[in-house]
C-alpha cells in the first residue's frame, strides 16, 4: 500500500462534501451532493438522516470511481458536520423523526423557558439558550411530541448519525456537543443540571471524545458497501466552524475567521472558555484539545445575497454584483441616500438572540435601482458582521487580521465592503470551499498518529484587502443609522 489518504466528509446543511487528502495537505479529489431541505411549517426546518446516509455513499461512490487508486489507500476518516441539529434514535438506533436543524426556530418558549428556570446556565455551557440550539428543541419535543420523546433512547448531533452508520457507535465529539447547550465547556464533559432541565438522562446522550482522537472504527458491513478496509479508524471530528477552522490553519489563540455561507459567523480562536452570554455569542470547544472560540453567530448571511438575486430576477448572484460594483465602485464612498438593509431574514443569534426579528429595507426612493439594494444587502451582512464582532470582543477575545470563507468569500467587492466596515485586513485563501472536508480529513489524520505538521499549515493566500480610510467616515454615519433602525424593526413583532 502507497502513502496514506484520509478521507474528510462534511455534512452541510445544503450539500454533503467529501474529500481525498494525502499526508502533505494535498487534496487528490472531491465530491459533493446536494441536500435538500424540509420545511413543514413556517420557522421549521428538518432533514431526513437517511438521505445524509445515502448522500455520503453517494459522494464516496463518485471518489472510489474517479481515484481508485487514492481511495484504496484511505487509513482513516474525519467528519464535519452542520450543528446543533437534533437526530433521535429508538433503543434500536432507529430514527425517531426527521432531524430538527440548527436554523429551526419552533422552540423559543422551550429557549426562553431554560434561561428564564436556570440564568445561571449559560455561564457554564458557554452560551444563552436559543431556539436553534439542541436543548431547546428536547423540550419542544417532550410537549409537542411526547411519544417519540418517550422513545428518545439517544440524541445525536447530524455527523455523528454518519459516524453511527459508519462505526455502529454512538460517539460525539466536545466540539459539536458544545453546540447542544448540554456541554460544561469549560470542563469539556456533558453538564448533567442542563441535561435533566430538559428531561433528559446522561445516559440518552453519546460519549464524548475529542476532536482529534480515535472514535470508533468501520464497520464490516459498513466497510463492504463503501470498497474500504474494516476497521478504518474514524476520528471524533467535530463542529462545521471549528473544524473549517482546522482546516484553514486558525488553531491558536489569536487567529480568527469570518465565514459568509448560508449562515455568517465571526470566530476567535481561545487558550480558555471565554463567554460572555449575555451578548449573545458562543463559546464552545475547539476541534482541537485545549482550545476554544467565541463566535458572533448570524442566521442568514450569503443567503441574503442569494435572496435578493432571486426576487429581483438576477440570472446569478455574480450578475448582481457586477451591476453593484459598476454602479457603486469602491474608489470613492457611497451616497448617504442610498438603501439601508436589515439582514435578519431568518431572525438573528448575535448579539440581539432574537428568532422572530425579520430584516428589511429603508431609505428607499425612486432612484433605488437592483444596484444600490444590492449593495444595501452587502453592507446590511457587513453590519451585521460588526455587531458581532464587537458581541466577540466584549468577550475578550482579540479579533486581528480575518481570514473570509465561504461561499461569499468569492467576491472581491465584498471582501473589500468586510475590510471597510470591520476596519481590519480580510484576506481570501485558496481552497477555502473545501475547508470543513479538509479540517475533517486532517483531524482524521492526527487520530491516526500522522498529520502534526499537517495542522501547522493553513491555506495559501488569494488575496489581502486592506481599509480604505476614505470610506470609513460615511460607512461609520451609515452603520449608526443602521443600529437606529433595530428598535424598530424589533417593534414589530412586540
Ligand atoms: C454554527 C451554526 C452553523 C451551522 C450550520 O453555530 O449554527 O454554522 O453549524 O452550518
Amino acid at each position: 500500500m502507497g502513502s496514506p489518504i484520509s478521507l474528510g466528509i462534511d455534512l452541510g446543511t445544503s450539500e454533503l462534501k467529501a474529500v481525498l487528502l494525502d499526508e502533505y495537505g494535498t487534496v487528490l479529489a472531491h465530491a459533493s451532493v446536494r441536500l435538500t431541505i424540509l420545511r413543514p411549517q413556517a420557522g421549521w426546518s428538518e432533514q431526513n438522516p437517511e438521505n445524509w446516509w445515502q448522500a455520503c455513499l453517494t459522494a464516496l461512490h463518485q471518489l472510489r470511481q474517479s481515484h481508485p487508486d487514492a481511495y484504496a489507500r484511505v487509513c482513516c476518516i474525519g467528519l464535519s458536520g452542520q450543528m446543533h441539529g437534533a437526530v433521535l434514535l429508538d433503543h434500536a438506533d432507529r430514527v425517531l423523526r426527521p432531524a430538527i436543524l440548527w436554523d429551526d426556530s419552533r422552540a423559543i418558549a422551550q429557549a426562553q423557558w431554560l434561561q428564564n428556570a436556570h440564568p445561571e446556565f449559560a455561564a457554564v455551557t458557554g452560551s444563552l439558550p436559543m431556539a436553534g440550539l439542541t436543548a431547546p428543541k428536547l423540550l419542544w419535543l417532550k410537549q409537542h411530541e411526547p411519544q417519540v420523546f418517550s422513545e428518545i433512547s439517544c440524541v445525536l448531533s447530524p455527523k455523528d448519525y454518519l459516524r453511527l452508520r459508519l462505526t455502529g457507535e454512538r460517539i460525539s465529539d466536545v466540539s459539536d456537543a458544545a453546540g447542544t447547550l448540554w456541554l460544561d465547556v469549560g470542563k469539556r464533559d456533558w453538564f448533567e443540571p442542563m441535561v435533566q432541565a430538559c428531561g433528559l438522562r446522561l445516559s440518552q446522550l453519546p460519549r464524548l471524545v475529542e476532536g482529534s482522537a480515535a472514535a470508533g472504527g468501520l464497520t464490516a458491513e459498513a466497510a463492504a458497501q463503501l470498497g474500504l478496509r474494516g476497521q478504518l479508524l474514524v476520528a471524533g471530528g467535530g463542529g462545521d466552524n471549528p473544524v473549517s477552522a482546522v482546516g484553514i490553519g486558525a488553531i491558536d489563540a489569536g487567529h480568527g475567521f469570518i465565514t459568509l455561507g448560508t449562515s455568517a459567523a465571526i470566530v476567535a480562536i481561545t487558550d480558555h472558555a471565554a463567554g460572555n452570554p449575555v451578548s449573545a455569542v458562543h463559546s464552545f470547544c475547539h476541534a482541537l484539545p485545549q482550545r476554544w472560540y467565541t463566535m458572533g453567530a448570524m442566521l442568514a448571511g450569503a443567503s441574503c445575497l442569494r435572496w435578493i438575486t432571486n426576487l429581483l430576477g438576477q440570472t446569478s448572484e455574480q450578475a448582481l454584483l457586477q451591476l453593484v460594483q459598476a454602479g457603486l465602485p469602491q474608489t470613492q464612498p457611497v451616497a448617504a441616500t442610498l438603501p439601508l438593509f436589515l439582514p435578519y431574514l431568518a431572525g438573528e443569534r448575535t448579539p440581539h438572540n432574537d428568532p422572530l426579528l425579520r430584516g428589511g429595507f429603508m431609505n428607499l426612493g425612486y432612484d433605488s435601482s437592483a444596484a444600490t439594494l444590492g449593495y444595501a444587502v452587502l453592507e446590511g451582512v457587513g453590519f451585521g458582521l460588526l455587531d458581532a464582532m464587537h458581541a466577540v470582543q466584549s468577550a475578550g477575545a482579540t479579533v486581528g487580521a480575518c481570514a473570509l470563507v465561504g461561499g461569499g468569500a468569492r467576491s472581491n467587492y465584498w471582501a473589500q465592503l468586510l475590510s471597510n466596515i470591520l476596519d481590519r485586513e480580510i484576506y481570501t485563501l485558496s481552497g477555502s470551499e473545501l475547508s470543513a472536508c479538509i479540517g475533517a480529513a486532517k483531524l482524521g489524520f492526527l487520530a491516526y498518529g500522522r498529520g502534526g505538521d499537517l495542522l501547522q499549515n493553513g491555506m495559501p493566500v488569494k488575496e489581502r484587502f486592506f481599509p480604505i480610510p476614505a470610506q470609513q467616515p460615511m460607512l461609520q454615519e451609515r452603520y449608526q443609522k443602521f443600529r437606529g433602525l433595530l428598535a424598530a424593526a424589533q417593534a414589530l413583532h412586540d
